[in-house]
């Protein structure tokens, strides 16, 4: 099957070219200056010709941050691999790395087998894993070895949610001395999880149980405390780090502090941080619980320097930390008790949307949104050149965006598998118009045309930065 992309723009994250693209089986062959004799050649053994007349190809976008059919808060997220990845591929992604969970007591490799049994087979886009490791000794240091042998090259680590996730410094320190040995990646969730536990028991004991008080609970000062500890703990293990879901200025300052040395630290925001806050948590009744996730959202005032730190750089990537709850029957288990709101929101379908008003806005160029969105993403995570660029050899991983139209995001119309919109009523300006996974045809125009399955999990390798 040869598919002819013609017409439009590629936006790389190297700059904008006027070039047509030719995809022949599931990688693109070749790029060809728009209106050249030899782009002109390709029409005729062409299987299928896409217009990409004024818009712009870009590659598909990969979301490095997701959580579909993680058990959590005594629920599951609601979304399955099937559900997610449709959801995704419609709003232009085409890559997906989720979180296998490692539960406390049991193996990593029992772990990632039960996610890999979860996605197997069910996915729209390809797929790959990085690991949660909940239990930090000896056996499952032996086991990050292998792990990374098989292509889950990132393990991430928690300074929140004592007795789940959360590891004391010194297990941080042994995992990230296994990574400096290994060429892992370590990822943490940077919060003050035994200071946020006392916050919240004592705001409980006032009776202050409304969603509002997950945000007073978890100050900025507190992630940004525990991103500086994170930081030295892996400058004493001589390893890389990168923060997860980043969200407030005080982390984002020691980012910049560490960058500025020269230590190969790396930071990620979402979407929620960028155009939500601390108001959406305090809106009236329970609504607030759409809301809860954490770190929480902040005040406004962090999004100024937040969009700041993508255009220099100092965040490198944008994921959504998919993570959707109902609000209906799961975010309902919080009612009068905030703490027990499962945390995480719903976004995997309108990241390239969303971070698009960045460009619309003039916070971002075209390139840096393809690059915070996709190219860096395939570079941290060791899938770059297989994915992240519009390149000869390159998997075929095409979104052919349209800037003209405006859309008003809502429940009612999305795709995710979750009853409430994070962004309802937002309206936003452009539109994914089709959408390319190896060669196949996924989405088109807002509706799923791809075959269930189609997506392959993606053995990865080391991070290329360093
Ligand atoms: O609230 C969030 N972020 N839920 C997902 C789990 C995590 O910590 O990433
Ligand atoms: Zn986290
Ligand atoms: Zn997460």
């Amino acid at each position: 099957m040869k598919i002819l992309i013609r017409g439009g723009t590629v936006v790389n994250a190297s700059g904008p070219i006027a070039a047509d693209v030719l995809v022949e089986g599931e990688v693109i062959v070749a790029l060809g200056a728009r209106g050249s004799d030899l782009a002109g050649s390709w029409v005729q053994g062409a299987d299928r010709i896409v217009d990409a007349t004024g818009m712009l190809v870009v590659p598909g976008g990969i979301d490095g941050h997701t959580h579909m059919e993680m058990p959590f808060g005594g629920t599951q997220s609601a979304d399955t691999f099937e559900t997610g990845t449709r959801a995704a591929a419609i709003g232009g992604t085409t890559t997906i790395i989720d979180f296998a969970i490692q539960s406390k007591g049991h193996s990593l490799r029992e772990g990632l087998d039960a996610w890999h049994a979860k996605a197997e087979g069910n996915c729209a886009i390809d797929y790959g894993f990085h690991m949660i490791v909940s239990d930090v000794d000896e056996a499952s240091m032996k086991e990050m070895d292998v792990l990374v042998d098989e292509g889950v090259t990132s393990f991430k680590l928690f300074m929140a949610y004592p007795g789940v996730f959360y590891s004391t410094d010194g297990q941080i320190l042994r995992a990230m001395q296994q990574a400096s040995a290994n060429g892992a990646m370590v990822m943490m969730h940077a919060e003050n999880g035994i200071a946020i536990d006392l916050l919240v028991a004592q705001a409980l004991a006032r009776g202050e149980g409304d969603p509002r008080f997950h945000g007073a609970t978890r100050p900025a000062l507190l992630e940004g405390e525990a991103t500086h500890r994170a930081i030295q703990l892996a400058r004493v293990a001589g390893a890389p780090l990168y923060i997860v879901h980043l969200s407030a200025a005080e982390a984002l300052d020691e980012v910049v502090a560490a960058r500025d040395r020269g230590d190969h630290v790396f930071a990620e925001t979402c979407p929620q941080y960028l155009f939500l806050s601390e108001d959406d948590m305090a809106r009236p009744g329970f609504d607030g619980a759409k809301y809860v996730c954490s770190p929480p959202l902040r005040d406004r005032r962090h999004q100024v320097d937040l969009w700041r730190g993508l255009r220099t750089d100092d965040l490198s990537i944008v994921s959504t930390d998919h993570c959707p709850f109902c609000f209906k029957d799961q975010k309902e288990l919080g009612r009068g008790d905030f703490s027990k709101i499962p945390n995480g929101l719903p976004g995997v379908e309108h990241r390239m949307d969303l971070i698009y008003q960045g460009v619309r806005r003039g916070e971002l160029s075209p390139e840096r949104w393809v690059d915070v969105t996709a190219t860096t993403p395939a570079r941290m995570f060791g899938l770059f050149p297989k994915k992240g660029v519009i390149a000869p050899g390159s998997d075929a991983d095409i979104v052919v965006y349209d800037p003209r139209p405006t859309r008003t995001i809502s429940a009612a119309t999305h795709h995710m598998a979750v009853d409430y919109s994070a962004y309802e009523g937002m309206a936003v300006d452009g539109a994914v118009a089709t959408v390319l996974s190896r060669g196949a045809v996924v989405a088109e125009d807002g509706t799923y045309t791809g075959v269930p399955g189609h997506g392959s999990f993606l053995e990865r390798g080391l991070n290329r930065f360093l």
